[in-house]
Parts: structure tokens; sequence; C-alpha cells
């Protein structure tokens, strides 16, 4: 049980393509296209060999403990392998009493909702943001509010006046600092030292949503997460394997405050199920235990930075002029500001066979904008897509 494969044999083209249907997984592209909308990893980047020979060990290592209803705050071999990974990577004391175990960021997300806010309160979210993230919110009943943000992420003056309006109605704000969904912004670290004596003023809890935080794809650093830079004071960090190993893992975890966490090991819905993807957690702990997700990670990254530089490089030299875009240092994304509508984008777009995101999904923007994601699609065929919106949206097609 002790052979691993090396993501460079495990990754690459998938040999389970045909199950790649709707029905199996959450969406298909439409046949014919090439599809730069979905924000998650295209088959060819999930290491699904690396995943079933962790499963495999897991099982051996841990036997029956496997397959019990996990500890409810998490199992205790996963929780420290990630404290100790935030320990390493940020030099911020964590240990596994910081840590709670999640079914992805989007549960994590749920379980903020329903633990540290009553239906009908407000919660704070960027201008344009993660879509999906407002949906979980609105779920339980509670009112997302915008708060303007520039190139540099939340602007610090309108989160002070958000919160002072909103005076014992918000529960907590939702930002997302580092690679942020949909813009790629990575918020600088004097911002970032902003927005938290903001919130400090305030008594305000921030939720860091770090789906993105290891995927630095230039490797020169980002600054300290704001859970770092606080000491977890006043601070929720919600992480997730989704963006690095695979979103059908349902994995993720809270770092947080002990006393924080422990409001949420009573909750029923952990007292009743035990930890959120126990097994899961144990095989992707095999991984972290020692340097197999380090090697996967450099693999992916440099994978991303490749379709990073394709989409980038094309977009600079066939749309100059027609679009702006700022080449994200890590992450997914690429955010384009045009001056032609969002509608005419997009059409455009999907009548040359390309799928692009309509920037309004992601709330308001102050000039049409579209995410191009490139972590879908392989280099050769965003170069294509980019080619088809360069000939479509310069109305030459
Ligand atoms: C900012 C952000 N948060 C959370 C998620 C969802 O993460 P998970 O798959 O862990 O629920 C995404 C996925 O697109 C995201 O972009």
């Amino acid at each position: 049980m002790t052979v691993r494969l090396s993501p460079r044999d495990t990754a690459g083209p998938s040999s389970h393509d045909r199950h790649w249907r709707a029905g199996t997984v959450q969406a298909v592209s439409p046949a014919g296209t090439l599809d730069l909308g979905p924000g998650y990893l295209e088959p060819g980047l999930l290491p699904v060999d690396l995943i079933g020979e962790a499963y495999a060990v897991a099982a051996h290592r841990f036997g029956a403990a496997a397959l019990s209803y996990g500890d409810n705050q998490g199992a205790l071999p996963f929780r420290e392998a990630v404290a100790a990974r935030a320990t390493a990577l940020e030099g911020l004391p964590c240990g596994p009493e910081n840590i709670l175990v999640t079914a992805g960021s989007s549960h994590g997300l749920h379980l903020l909702a329903t633990v540290l806010a009553r239906p009908g309160q407000q919660v704070l979210v960027e201008r344009t943001g993660y879509d999906f993230g407002r949906a979980v919110l609105r779920d339980c009943g509670l009112v997302p509010r915008s708060v303007a943000t520039d190139g540099d992420g939340v602007v610090p003056e309108a989160l002070d006046e958000a919160l002072r309006e909103g005076a014992g109605q918000v529960a907590f704000v939702v930002l997302t600092p580092t690679f942020h969904n949909p813009t790629g912004t990575v918020m600088p670290l004097r911002r970032r030292i902003a927005v938290l004596e903001v919130a400090a003023r305030h008594g305000a809890v921030l939720v860091e949503d770090d789906a993105y935080a290891e995927l630095d794809l230039d490797g020169t650093g980002v600054p300290p997460s704001l859970a770092a830079l606080a000491g977890h004071r006043g601070v929720v960090r919600l992480r997730t394997a989704s963006k690095v190993l695979g979103p059908g893992l349902r994995l993720g975890w809270m770092q947080a405050d002990p006393a924080v966490v422990r409001r949420f090991t009573a909750h029923g819905l952990l007292v009743s199920g035990g930890s959120a993807n126990h097994l899961c957690s144990l095989a992707v702990q095999t991984l972290l235990c020692d340097n197999t997700f380090d090697l996967h990670l450099d693999w992916l990254r440099a994978r991303l930075a490749e379709r990073r530089d394709a989409a980038y490089d094309a977009v600079a030299d066939q749309l100059a002029g027609v679009v702006e875009v700022r080449r994200p240092q890590g992450g997914f994304f690429l955010w384009l500001l045009a001056g032609q509508t969002e509608k005419s984008l997009v059409d455009r777009a999907s009548a040359a066979g390309v799928v692009v995101a309509a920037g309004s999904r992601f709330g308001h923007t102050e000039v049409a904008a579209v995410r191009l994601s490139y972590s879908f699609t392989p280099p050769p065929l965003l170069r294509a897509a980019v080619t088809r919106l360069a000939d479509a949206w310069k109305g030459t097609s």
C-alpha cells in the first residue's frame, strides 16, 4: 500500500470521459462549443488514480475507523494535517482545535449562515463576487448586501459605512481577498490590514472564502490570509479541496478560533451525522502526510499557468483595444471589461460557439464584463476560443 503513482502518471486525459454526461456530473458543455464558463478543473486535470489510491491507503491504514461516524469536528489526523500545513505556509499558529471539517466551502458557508446568523439578518458581500455563495445565504433567509470594491478588493470606507448603517443587523461579512472569483484580484497587504481594522472596530466577523489560496501560478507569493493577520480573531477562513483536487470530493474545512469552532460541533447536523465526509478526509490526509499533495500541486499549478498564459496572451494580442484585462497571478479566471453591452458580448460569443460567463451574474459591474475561465480548457483550445471571440467581438465573423 506504499506505492504511489506520481501526479504526472495519474492526471492527463481521462479514460472515463464517457461518464462525463448529464445525470452523472452537474453540467456538461453544450455540444460543439468551447466552454470557458465553468469555474472548475477540466477532466484531464482531475487526479482520478491518485484519489483512488488514497482511498485504498486510508481504508488499509484506518480500518473500521474509516467507516465509522467521524468525530463531529472532523477526524483528528486530517485536522492535524491541514493545521500543520497552515502553520508551515503562513507561520500562523494553527492546531487541530482551529479546524472544523466541512463538505466543501459551500457547506461551510451554509453552516455559518445557520449557526452565526438569524434569518432576516444582512450579510455584507463584495459588489462583484461569487454568485452561488450569495444563493446559499439567501436560502438561509439572509439578505446579501453589496459593498463597493475597486481593483484592490473591498473598499474599507464603504465597508465601514455599510457596517455603521447595518449596526445590529449584519451577521457577518464574506470576502475573497486572494485570487478573487470572478475578477482574479489579490487584495494587497495594506488593504487587508485596513479591512481588518474596520471589521474589528465594529466587532464584525469576517468570513474569508479562500478557495483559490494555493493557486499562486507565478510563485511570487501572496499576502498573508486575513485569518493569519488576525491570529484567527474575528475571522473564519473557508478552505476547500475542490479547486486543487476535485469538487466531487466535497471536502473542505473551516479555520477559526477554537471558541467559534466549538459552536459548530454541537450543531444537530454534526451530532447526528458526525463529521462531513469522514472517509474522504482520511483519504486526503494520506496525501498530505507525505509529499504527494505538494507534488500534485506543483504539477497542477504548472498546467494552470500554461492555460492562464495561453488565454491571457491570446486576449492581450488579439483583443487589444476591444477589452481590458489584467494578467491574474493565480486562480482560474480572466476578467474582461469591454465597451460593448454585456448582452452583445455574450450573444456574439455564443454565436461563435464560445461560452463565457456574463459579468452581471456576479453582481454589479461598472462597465460590461465577462469572465473567461481557463481552468476547464486545454491551451490550444483556449487560443482557438479567443480567436473566435476576437472575430466575433470585432464584428468580422
Ligand atoms: C469563491 C468560491 N467559494 C466557494 C466555491 C465553492 O467551493 P466548494 O466546491 O468547496 O463548495 C467556489 C467555487 O466556484 C468559489 O469560487
